[in-house]
């Protein structure tokens, strides 16, 4: 890996496996989740709280910042992590896939995309070259090549085109990014849920040799059973000696499935976005807070949860300050999410780490109840 990084798997049990991710500003105990810090803030959350939560690393987004305040603006003031005040690893995402799914009047080329911006209209431009600069400039730990990213269902040789320009861009970002000491760049498969394409852009990526990979163009609609296919194969065509990086997954038991086929790395917008919404994640299912049938229950949301949320107020509470639109509500229901999605990551790498995943997975599967409990 780069200067200053390592990754040593510490203990595999069947496809999965548990280690560390050695960086300059920290160590990412996987299998890691990286809670979204889109805009330069965990919505809701103070730093410190992250990383109470149990999170040893933040993702940020190269689309979102170089629009508002501006990749240079931050780097004048001294970067991303003093500029939010975290000082443990951040990785950023490249931009490409926040355009296509954000950005409005977008044009791709084989040189990059230009668009404008989905707050004010205005015109940009992104490249390889230019995110590989704008990650740079936010001082990001772990950089993502720029890729693009197709919407399934898809043609299947759109996908392949799709795929190998993405492959060229990132032989492009490699050159780019250049030697980088102390920050690593991860490559990023695509090839949709197709085999072969899946295997061509493991081969173009390990070609070119990149610190990390990641597996990416899943989660995009194809649902559990098509991604959890690709799962069953993609993980083991990247290097078994760096971390595998599954981009924008998901509810918690997408994020065990993948752990139990080999991925070491993910991130999701869920438990920081549905706890602005109104939804807990649970060891026992969903909690819907909004439903009336909670404005009189003294029980906190979940008995066994050790978060400020659930050791301090009880439901009718939650319920309330969520009817009034509060701001603790989102802050309580977020730090909650978080907190169960990290006790679950823990929950796995003990698992792994003492051979007993098998058993970790039928006790948290039988657990959970469908539907709002
Ligand atoms: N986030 C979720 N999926 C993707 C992907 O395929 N590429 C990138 N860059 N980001 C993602
Ligand atoms: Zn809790």
């Amino acid at each position: 890996m780069a200067e200053g990084f390592a990754f040593d798997l510490q203990a595999t049990d069947g496809r999965a496996r548990t280690g560390v991710i050695r960086t300059p500003r920290g160590e990412i105990r996987t299998p890691a989740f990286m809670p979204v810090g889109t805009a330069g803030t965990v919505k809701a959350m103070l730093p410190g709280s992250v990383r109470e939560t149990g999170a040893d690393v933040l993702l940020g987004n190269t689309y979102h910042l170089m629009l508002r305040p501006g990749a240079e603006r931050i780097d004048r003031l001294g970067g991303l992590h003093r500029f939010m005040n975290w000082d443990r690893p951040i990785l950023t995402d490249s931009g490409g896939f926040q355009v296509m799914s954000l950005a409005e009047l977008r044009k791709l080329t084989e040189d990059g995309v230009t668009f404008r911006s989905h707050i004010d209209g205005s015109k940009h431009a992104l490249s390889p070259e230019r995110s590989m600069e704008i990650q740079r400039l936010l001082g990001s730990d772990i950089v993502m090549c720029f890729d693009e990213c197709p919407a399934l269902p898809a043609e299947e040789a759109q996908v392949a085109e799709s795929m190998r320009l993405s492959m060229r861009w990132a032989a492009r970002s490699k050159e780019a990014f250049g030697d980088r000491p102390g920050h690593a760049l991860f490559g990023i498969q695509q090839g949709g849920v197709t085999r072969d394409l899946r295997a061509e852009s493991a081969e173009a990526l390990t070609a070119v040799g990149f610190d990390g990979y990641a597996i990416g163009g899943l989660a995009v609609g194809e649902g559990q059973a098509a991604m959890f296919g690709v799962l069953d194969y993609a993980p083991e065509m990247l290097p078994r000696d760096r971390p595998r990086y599954l981009m924008g997954v998901g509810k918690p038991d997408d994020i065990v499935g993948a752990v139990a086929r080999g991925v070491d790395m993910m991130d999701c917008v869920l438990p920081t976005r549905s706890g602005r919404t109104g939804q807990a994640f649970t060891r026992r299912g969903v909690v819907n807070i909004k439903n009336a049938r909670h404005q009189d229950d003294p029980r906190p949301l979940d008995e066994d949860c050790a978060c400020p949320a659930c050791r301090a107020y009880c439901r009718a509470y939650l319920h309330h300050v969520f009817r009034s639109q509060e701001i603790i509500s989102s802050m309580l229901l977020t730090w909650h999410n978080l907190h169960y999605f990290q006790e679950i990551m823990a929950g796995m790498r003990a698992a792994i780490a003492d051979g007993r995943f098998e058993a970790w997975q039928s006790q948290f599967h039988a657990q959970r109840q469908e539907g709002d409990i």
